[in-house]
């Protein structure tokens, strides 16, 4: 059976060169099925502080770019760290331009968490993002722990992943979700 293609929008929480969050990103970009695309943000670092009065036609077009994009995608991946027991502060600030627009609510959500710590942040991120009407896709969570190990057990345990399948079938559960729904 064909099914129709799905466009994901992934936002990474960590602006680091060598984040976990952002490999985690690209190894589900690399074990993608044909009919699933991931595009990975570049935005988050490039967006304004936000404020209120600066929304509307003073909306920065670098925001209306980035909800943009996130609007014409059929579902989001968010991978980020956790910083001192919260949510990393140009993580927020993006999620802050996001709130009172149109993009946002229902669409769908999973998680991909590069690290064997950091509940604290999916506990709060989950808090915020169902207050700002995203749809969660529990079912398609995904913990790949990398995060701390040096590169070379990085790329193993996400090679392994890719072999085992355990990529794909993430992509594979939310692809379904995002499906059941449309
Ligand atoms: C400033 C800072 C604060 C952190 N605070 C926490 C924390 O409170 N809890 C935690 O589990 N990890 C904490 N960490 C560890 C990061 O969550 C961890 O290094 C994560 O893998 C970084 O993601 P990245 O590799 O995508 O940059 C902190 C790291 C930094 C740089």
């Amino acid at each position: 059976m064909i099914q129709r293609p799905i466009s994901l929008y992934a936002i990474c929480g960590s602006q680091r060169q060598a984040s976990t969050s952002r490999r985690l990103l690209k190894a589900l970009q690399l074990a993608a099925p044909h009919d699933i695309s991931i595009t990975i943000s570049d935005l988050i670092g490039d967006l304004p502080i936000f404020n209120p009065d600066n929304e509307g036609e003073k909306t920065p077009p670098v925001v209306e770019k980035f909800a943009a994009e996130i609007g014409s995608a059929d579902g989001l991946i968010v991978s980020c760290p956790e910083y001192a027991h919260g949510i990393p502060g140009g993580f927020k600030n993006a999620l802050d331009w996001l709130v009172s627009r149109d993009e946002i609510p229902f669409k769908p959500l999973m998680f991909a968490h590069a690290s064997h710590r950091g509940d604290l942040a999916l506990a709060l991120l989950t808090d915020v993002l169902q207050t700002m009407s995203l749809r969660i896709v529990d079912e398609a969570f995904l913990r790949l722990p990398i995060a701390g190990k040096p590169d070379e057990a990085q790329a193993s345990i996400l090679t392994q992943a890719r072999e085992d399948g355990v990529l794909r079938a993430a992509l594979g559960r939310f692809a379904d979700a995002i499906r059941e729904t449309a």
